[in-house]
């Protein structure tokens, strides 16, 4: 498993390098940065604190790189992606094992993320070997003929950075640079600080499966010292980003007219009327807002049950959530540490917000470390905090509602809008109710999620700019070049329509 002398180049004792010019190098700053888990504050690794001369270093090697691998045929492009999704697959335990332990997420979902990523590698090659153009005729606009033609196909948009978030920093970076790859552009690569030594890896990965030396670059430091000397670096030509909507509405600033690609956050509202099934609505809403503790864009973050069934719905969430494990992610327990104390101290303060306000404590509400327990607030009112802000933690406020207008009003007065979920067996009513929400998608009878991921995948509002998934990211990171062939009319066929007998 995992053998290839690369791994002995990519750090020194503990000092993970970044990578440029298909070499693992050391900043020249001195600096590092601590990556410690976040369940037990043990050190994983430190990693280079980039200076702003080796960005523009590292985006200048990419740039040098855009026409090599834009005139790599798309079938060894592809050949490539595939040897690398069969890499991952390979090292999943071992990759799985380092995710664990930097970002505290159980060791079962870490290993899967691995293996979805690999999915997406394939998935990806798959797509692109399909991808065309399309040819159109100018007749269709009057005092133009069909001598006119246009072609297109697509073609890379040169440069793309892909920034990646704490909570999948290795499935959110690979969606990014496949596709980015595959389309021919050249990858510069930022990791999120923490998750950034699993996301290292893929300089290895790649560098083994053929991606050739400059073409995909690595550079590792605080977003807060070097995101906008990235971000607004005309060497880029193009960004996509997961990470939270403060960080991203300050990115599309910076970065002016580039194209970009935002999945942002979320306050996804799951709309329970009277007539849901209860066993399949309660089981996608634990699920759904406690996974990995809550720390999903995606995750349920709130829930909107008519009076008929909100007293049961309440009882049935509150007896699924006492029987979530707490503890070591290591021992894959469902709730574990959040990323930060930072973050635990947030999430606390929409909980006493909302205590100090007259909600109902069901359960949870404790914490020990970067852990808190799962905790599900009752009657909550929309002049409390949490009816409004993204926790990001294990909280679930409920708000009781009385029509399913009420439901859509409070859903979309939201400033977010990625997904929205109705459990009900009318699925008459859930379809024109899914058609009032204002979110990127609407899932009846599920709870809100991302995947499959060749499924479109986008915000409206706050939650986000452009639309993911395979197909849709190929398409975000190329653009159509059309070719117009002017045919002189000597050699047009001239027939006149003939009238009946
Ligand atoms: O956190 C944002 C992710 O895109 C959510 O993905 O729905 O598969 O957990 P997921």
């Amino acid at each position: 498993m995992m053998q290839t002398t690369q791994f002995e180049d990519m750090k020194e004792g503990l000092d993970y390098k970044y990578y440029c010019e298909g070499k693992w190098k050391k900043s020249t700053s001195g600096k590092t940065i601590p990556i410690y888990n976040p369940y037990n504050n043990e050190l994983v690794g430190n990693i280079q604190a980039c200076k702003k001369e080796e960005i523009d270093r590292i985006i200048q090697c990419a740039r040098d790189n855009i026409e090599c691998w834009k005139d790599t045929p798309l079938n060894e492009r592809v050949d490539i992606l595939r040897k690398a999704a069969k890499l991952i697959r390979d090292w999943a335990e071992p990759l799985g094992q380092k995710l664990m332990k930097e970002i505290g997420k159980p060791i079962k979902s870490a290993i899967s993320e691995i293996v979805r990523t690999a999915d997406i590698f394939e998935g990806t090659s798959d797509f692109a070997s399909t991808l065309g153009g399309e040819t159109i005729m100018g007749d269709a606009f009057e005092g133009f003929t069909r001598e006119k033609i246009s072609m297109s196909y697509r073609v890379p948009l040169g440069v793309v950075l892909c920034i990646g978030p704490f909570n999948y920093p290795f499935n959110l970076t690979g969606s990014k640079i496949a596709p980015a790859l595959v389309a021919g552009n050249a990858v510069v690569m930022k990791p999120s600080t923490q998750g950034a030594i699993t996301a290292l890896h893929y300089g290895i990965i790649l560098q083994e499966a053929g991606v050739p030396p400059g073409v995909f670059n690595i550079v590792t430091g605080r977003g807060s010292e070097i995101g906008d000397h990235l971000i607004g670096n005309s060497g880029i030509d193009m960004i996509a980003f997961t990470g939270s909507s403060e960080t991203g509405k300050s990115l599309a600033r910076t970065a002016g007219m580039k194209p970009l690609l935002l999945e942002l956050g979320g306050k996804d509202a799951a709309i329970v009327l009277d007539d849901a099934n209860i066993e399949l609505t309660v089981k996608s809403i634990v699920s759904g807002a406690f996974s990995f503790s809550g720390q999903r864009c995606t995750a349920v973050k709130r829930v909107l049950p008519m009076p008929k069934i909100a007293d049961k719905l309440v009882e049935m969430v509150v007896g699924e959530t006492l029987k979530l494990s707490v503890g070591d992610p290591e021992q894959n327990n469902t709730i574990g540490p959040l990323i930060s104390s930072k973050q635990c101290d947030f999430v606390q303060g929409l909980i006493d917000d909302a205590l100090e306000k007259g909600a109902s404590l069901k359960c949870g509400n404790k914490r020990e470390g970067n852990i808190l327990w799962p905790t599900v607030l009752d009657n909550i009112t929309t002049d409390m905090r949490i009816a409004w802000e993204e926790p990001f933690g294990p909280v679930l406020p409920i708000l009781r509602i009385n029509s399913a207008e009420e439901a859509i009003n409070i859903s979309n007065k939201s400033e977010y809008g990625l997904q929205g979920m109705i459990f009900t067996e009318n699925l008459d009513l859930a379809f024109n109710i899914a058609q009032e929400l204002e979110v990127g998608t609407v899932q009846i009878n599920g709870k809100s999620s991302r995947g499959p991921d060749h499924f479109p995948f986008l915000g409206t509002k706050s939650s986000g700019l452009g639309t993911q998934g395979i197909k849709y990211s190929i398409e975000a990171m190329s653009r159509p070049k059309a070719v117009v062939m002017n045919l002189s009319e000597k050699g047009k066929l001239v027939r006149e329509c003939k009238a009946g007998e």
